[in-house]
């Protein structure tokens, strides 16, 4: 098990493009095996390539006990809309509600390269769409109104130099979550 750095609101990888994966290799199984290990110790639901510095378009879901690896993933179908909180393990101690389709259809590669297609609702649907977000740059702080934009922006201001480089490290016994809320 390895902890990779998690990087944080600043640091620009966060807002590339990310690049298709053409072949699923071990190296990247491995990757994926250490994104979950990373999430996991960071109690988030969700984590994205680009957090942890890397430009391949892969994402690691967890929520409710239920793993779920993204590769290439794209959203086919949306349908409604919901009003939920939402956080992100690279804007730490920052939340705000972010309306988005309240059920969405996506299809993706999974570990092994290959294909499928899954319907969700709910948290899932809410953290499918944070993370195909990621991979395309794009960060819940995005859909927030101007004025709770800005005040975001002015707390992250002020917590940001407990953050050296952009990075976030996970000491052994010291890790995130301190409120227990959930971020993705
Ligand atoms: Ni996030």
């Amino acid at each position: 098990m390895s902890l990779l750095d998690i990087h944080v609101l600043g640091s620009p990888i966060l807002r590339q493009e990310t690049t298709p994966v053409e072949r699923m290799t071990d190296e990247l199984r491995r990757l994926i095996d250490d994104m979950f290990d990373t999430m996991h110790a960071a109690k988030g639901i969700g984590l994205a390539a680009p957090q942890i510095g890397r430009s391949e378009r892969i994402a690691v879901i967890d929520v409710e006990d239920n793993p779920i690896v993204i590769v290439n993933p794209e959203i086919v179908i949306t349908e409604g809309s919901a009003k939920a909180e939402e956080g992100c393990l690279s804007i730490p101690e920052i939340y705000g509600d972010v309306e988005r389709p309240a059920r969405v259809t996506i299809r993706a590669l999974d570990r092994d390269g290959e294909r499928f297609e899954l319907q969700a609702s709910e948290l899932l649907a809410r953290c499918l769409q944070h993370e195909i977000d990621h991979l395309h740059g794009k960060l819940f702080i995005d859909y927030l109104s101007f004025l709770k934009r800005r005040s975001a922006l002015a707390k992250w201001e002020s917590m940001r130099k407990d953050f050296p480089q952009n990075i976030r490290k996970f000491p052994p016994g010291e890790m995130a979550g301190r409120h227990g809320e959930e971020a993705l």
